[in-house]
Parts: structure tokens; sequence; C-alpha cells
């Protein structure tokens, strides 16, 4: 039997204050969750949506390392960059906090505190990753080594971001530190385990008898994790940064940054509802539900839940973990360290005004079953195609007729005709599609049940052709915008949770004070008299110029990372200096140089090389102009058979360094020599 709820708890993902927010943390979790609680919200329900940022953990340090600063000040400047950011996206958090804040500091401590006091812990010494020229133990990410499933060279000790494995550090080959980059030795310290072993049963029993509802792609990772056999986990770290471990000689650890993130929901709950806040962690008629990346999966249904099982007091455990898969980027996995990324607060800046196109496709696009894509053509599409063609287009006929016909006020309707009902009918099966979508966290599918709305209005428009009727029957006319104006009053309330700019621009044209969920559906929206506004647009065209702009800042990002990535190809096999001599490498200067006809790519060189004058054709055309060559002294490979080109015979070889890009550099003298000088 259906459970029911009191009230619904909301929280989503804490970000690593490391950086910025993008697109794919947007799209993964902060729009869902959004829609979800703004839906809520409208239904009248008890609920609250929690957030803040998440400043422990090593990619905070490295950060801060890098850029020569404080981790606090890594946290101060992205905190505040997050929350804005997202406040301007509309991401209507109750409480947008952070985990270095003293109510967290205190929350996570007692947390560890009473799991230590009760007997929760079992305290182990293990070998540790630890670097002897700094003089440190080496958590997580602080190792860097080549990754034993995929042969990436840069995973990191906790996870390889090339194939998403987690790792150990002692996994990794060939580990190094990220400090001062020499080779790992292991030291023995004694750290704080979780037994999740002790907390199998009751997880396999609650996850996987009790929640088969769950997304596939949720249960069956945690079903994968439970059949493998659950293994203690630390929850402690030897580091700097982080919550202090609350234990007498515990000096220089700190909890392990997935044991107090978590917690950090209960901290902003506390801060957000100081009286309260215990009806929303510990009632059984709250409905928890946690909105995550499916890289989260594992401590959200697995490492949390055995936490707050050890803890009791009647803590409850999530009624959902509706995790997404991942956003891609123009066909790329989405990077911060590669700045492979739509920033939040980039996007703000360059689409002023625009909060709801980005809602809009990245909700059309939510990676809700399986790894989507963004790519700035279909940003553009999706806005001109749809929102502007389709809901921005129906809305103005509407508002617009009703002022050529009616001076703008709403006209009491006639009789309703078929065309009539089977608009209303419509809209309200669209209606309960929408609602059913949104309460199984089918976002995707639920914008589309709102789109149809708009849909049926531009197809009622089309059907009723109130601008021809209005030569014949005003009577007629009256009603068609009776009907077509309570579908705007429908679009208000569908849209409300997706787009809630445009719902509140829409709402204040049509002079409705507020909206409610349960009017979706209803004939009767915007009362007849009322004197609505004027037509604004809700919607503008997004021009060629303002995609090509985000496209080139992406070749140009693609083209720095293949710079700094640039490994130079392994050393060939060695030659012996007999073959090795056998290549007649000369200077020649170069006397002529001209494109080749019909050819890109080729440029014809006359060469100067001591005994007469040769022609070579050579691959350089993309990188330089002729004219630029003409009087260098170029190196050539004298010996080589002569080979045709495009009809033209080659004699020869010139040299070139190719670079990171691709691109060619002629190898030129230092400093003049004469021509046919041999290179030794
Ligand atoms: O993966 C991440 O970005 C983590 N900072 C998420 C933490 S979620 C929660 F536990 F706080
Ligand atoms: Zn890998």
């Amino acid at each position: 039997m259906e459970k029911k709820f009191k009230r619904t708890l909301i929280t989503t993902a804490l970000p690593y204050a490391n950086g910025p927010v993008h697109i794919g943390h947007l799209a993964g979790v902060y729009v869902p969750a959004d829609i979800y609680a703004r839906y809520k919200r409208l239904k009248g329900e008890d609920v609250i949506m929690i957030g803040g940022s998440d400043e422990h953990g090593v990619p905070i340090t490295l950060r801060a390392r890098k850029e020569g600063i404080t981790p606090q000040e890594v946290v101060d400047r992205y905190h505040a960059i997050i929350k804005d950011s997202m406040e301007e996206l509309g991401i209507s958090f109750d409480i947008y906090s952070r985990t270095t804040s003293s109510i967290h500091h205190d929350t996570a401590s007692e947390f560890f505190r009473r799991l230590y006091d009760k007997g929760e812990f079992v305290e182990k010494t293990s070998m540790q990753p630890y670097d002897e020229t700094a003089g440190e133990f080496l958590a997580d990410r602080y190792v860097v080594g080549t990754c034993p499933h995929c042969g990436s060279d840069r995973a990191y000790g906790d996870q390889c971001e090339a194939c998403g494995t987690s790792l150990n550090a002692t996994d990794l080959i060939n580990p190094r530190s990220a400090l001062t980059d020499s080779p790992v030795t292991m030291r023995e310290t004694s750290h704080w385990f979780l037994p999740l072993d002790k907390w199998e049963d009751k997880l396999r029993h609650w996850i996987l008898d009790g929640h088969k509802e769950w997304k596939t792609n949720v249960y069956g990772q945690c079903k994968s994790w439970i059949d493998l056999g659950l293994q203690p986990r630390a929850v402690s770290r030897d580091l700097k940064w982080g919550v202090p471990v609350p234990v007498e000689g515990a000096e220089g650890k700190v909890l392990y940054v997935w044991f107090d993130a978590p917690i950090g929901y209960i901290s902003n709950t506390k801060e957000l509802l100081p009286d309260t806040w215990e009806k929303y962690w510990k009632d059984p008629e709250t409905r928890i539900i946690n909105f995550i990346g499916k890289d989260n999966i594992v401590f959200h249904c697995i490492v949390f839940p055995a936490m707050l099982m050890a803890y009791g007091d009647g803590f409850q455990l999530p009624d959902n973990v509706p995790a997404n898969e991942f956003l891609n980027l123009e066909g790329d996995k989405i990077s911060t360290s590669r700045n492979w990324a739509v920033w939040l607060h980039e996007y703000l800046r360059d689409f002023p005004g625009k909060q709801d196109v980005l809602r809009y496709v990245l909700t059309a696009n939510a990676p809700e079953t399986k790894d989507n894509d963004f790519t700035w053509s279909d940003f553009q599409a999706r806005n001109n195609n749809e929102l502007v063609a389709v809901l921005g287009n129906f809305v103005n006929r509407a508002v617009v007729l009703t002022h050529k016909y009616f001076n703008g006020v709403v006209p009491a309707p006639g009789e309703l005709q078929g065309v009539d009902n089977d608009a209303f009918a419509a809209i309200r099966q669209s209606s309960a599609s929408l609602e059913d979508n949104l309460e199984n966290f089918h976002f995707r599918e639920a914008l589309k049940d709102a789109m149809e709305i708009a849909r049926i209005g531009n197809r009622y428009l089309q059907e009723t052709e109130p601008w021809k009727v209005a030569k014949t029957d005003m009577e007629r006319v009256r009603t068609i915008l009776y009907v077509a104006l309570q579908i705007c009053g429908n679009i208000v309330v569908a849209f409300e949770p997706f787009l809630p700019f445009m719902a509140a621009k829409l709402r204040g044209m049509l002079s409705l004070d507020k909206v409610e969920w349960d009017e979706l559906g209803h004939e009767d929206i915007v009362p007849f008299g009322t004197e609505i506004g004027q037509p604004e647009l809700l919607f503008e065209k997004i021009d060629d110029e303002a995609v090509n702009a985000q496209l080139q800042r992406l070749a140009d990002i693609k083209e720095q990372n293949r710079i700094n990535n640039f490994q130079a190809t392994p050393q060939a096999p060695d030659v012996d200096f007999d073959t090795f001599m056998k290549a007649d490498l000369r200077v020649g200067t170069v006397l002529e140089c001209e494109k080749v006809p019909k050819a890109d790519k080729l440029l014809r060189f006359l060469i100067d090389d001591g005994l007469g004058k040769r022609t070579i054709v050579s691959g350089i055309a993309k990188y330089y102009k002729p004219e630029e060559l003409v009087g260098k002294q170029v190196v050539f490979i004298a010996n080589l058979p002569p080979r045709k080109l495009r009809g033209i015979t080659s004699q020869g070889m010139i040299l070139s360094a190719e670079n990171a890009d691709g691109s060619l550099s002629v190898i030129t003298a230092s400093s003049p020599v004469v021509p046919g000088a041999q290179v030794k």
C-alpha cells in the first residue's frame, strides 16, 4: 500500500567549493530538485529544499596549493559564486549553507563522537601512502598514477576520472605524490573504520526488498555493491583541512570528507529550522529525497544510511534517491580540471535574462536514464523552435488578439463547442500525465507534457481561426479567446516548476495574483472581466552569432588543453650510427616558394642546395605564406628517391617539427651557413 507522507525533505548533493557549478551539476541535481520542490510547494505541501557547499576534502586543498592561497580563501570564493549563480537561476533552496560553518563542525563532530562512544567504529592501523620529501601522508587525490583498469596516467588515489572506476591509492601503478611528484612510500597510521559489513543485511533488506521502485541505475548499483559484500570504510584521514577527529590522540586527523558532507544535510536543516528540524529527519511521516549524480550513489544509498542506522535516535533513511547519469558537453565528458564545461556564472553573464532557456534545455536533455549531451546547436534549436515558436507564439497570439478585439479584457464565454471541450479535455489529459511524471521524477517527460499544453493552444487557434471568425461572429470570438486565455492560465501553472521566470511574467500579464497546482486543467483560471496586461515577449530568438561565440570559446579551450596535455611520443627503437649516417641531411636556401594549384596543403620550393637547384614539395601550406619562406635556410633530406606529388617531382624532404596541435614548424639554421652545408 502506498505510504502517506506529511512532509518532504529534499536534499541536493553539496557541490565541492573548488570551482563554480556547471551545466552537468545543474542537469543532474539542482534543476530536477528545484522542479520537484516548486511542484510540491505549488501543491501547498510542507517541503524544504536543503543545499550547501562541500568545503572540505582534498579537491579543495589541491586547488589552494595550486593557486598559492589558503583552503578557506578557495571555499570563500567559490561558495559565493555558486550560491549567487544558483539563486540567479532560480534554484529555490530554503537554505544554501556551507560545511565550514560552526553549526556543521559541531554537528559532524557530535555525530562522530556518538558513534565512537557507542563502539560503532573499529580502529585499525594500516599502511598508507606517504611523501618522504614533504613529510606528509597522502590522502585520496594526493596520490596520482596510472589506472590499472584503463591505463590513464592521470588517475587519482580515490578515483580514475578517465574511466570512472573508484580506486585505492595502492591500486595505482607507479603511484606518485601530487605534492612533490616523488614516488610514494608506505607508512603505518591508524584510522577509524565504519564496519559496513555489520549493516549489510539491513541495507540489503531495506533497498533490495523494500525499494524495488528506485530507478534501475540506482537499484542496480546498490545491488552490485551489496552482492560483492560490504567492507569496513575509513572515516578519517591524515589531513589538516576538515573537521578534526574529536578524540584524544587524534591530532593531525580529520573526518573523511564523505563522512562529514552528508551530515551537512542535517546541519543545514538545523541552521534553517533550529526548533523544528528534527521532524524533517526523525518523523517516519517525512519523505526524504536525495537528489544526486550517479557518482554519489554508494555514499547516499549505502554509507550514509549505515551511518544513520549506527547513530539511531530515530533518524530516517531516504525514501528515494533519484540519481541521474552524466551530461556531456559537445560529445566530451564535462571536466572542471580541463575547463570543459559551461559554467553557470558565465552563462548568466553571456545570456542575461535567459535563465529559463537553460532550465528548459537542461530538463529536455536531462540524463535521467543514460548519459546525455549538451550542444549549443541544440540549445539554439530548442529555444528558437520550441520556446519561441510554440510557447511564446501561442501566448502572444492569445494576448494580442484579446487586446485587438476586447481592449485587453477577458471576454465572457458563450456556450462551449466540441472543439473547445476537446481542447480542455486534452489539457486535462496532459495535466494528469504531467503530475504522474513529476511524482515519479520523470522530469523530461513531464516537461513534454507541459509543452503539450502550449501545442494544444496553438492547434486550437489554428483550428478555430478567431481572426477569420471575427469578420462574421464576434460572439464566437468571445468564447475562443476566453478558452485561449484559460490555456494561457494553465501554462502558468504547468510551467511554474520548470520555467519560473516565464511563469511569473505570464502570470503578471494575465493579472493573476497567484496560482495553485490544483487549478491545473481548470477552465476558469483567468476570470472573465479581468483586465490583462500588454503583450510582452516571453522568449526571443537566439542568433548564430551568440552560439558561435560559445563554440569558439570551447574550441579555444580544446586547443589550450591539447597544448597543456602534450606528451612527447616514446623514444623510437635504436638505429645504428652507420644507418643514421646514410641519411644525407643538408641546409639549402629557399630561392622560390609557391602554392601548388588545387592542393591546399602543398608548397613547391626551389632550393639552392650548393650543388645546383632542386625542387622539393612539402605539405606545410596551411602554416606558412609562401613569401615568408623565401630566403630562409631550411634543412632537407637530400638522398630520398624522387617522388611525384600532384605532377611535380619532389627531390627530397624538408624537415619540420610537429606541434601539440598538429601544426608544423620548419627547421631552419640558427645563423647563416653556406647552401649545401651538411647537418651532422
Ligand atoms: O561529488 C561531490 O561533488 C560531493 N561534493 C557531493 C557531496 S554530497 C553530500 F554528501 F554532501
Ligand atoms: Zn581508468
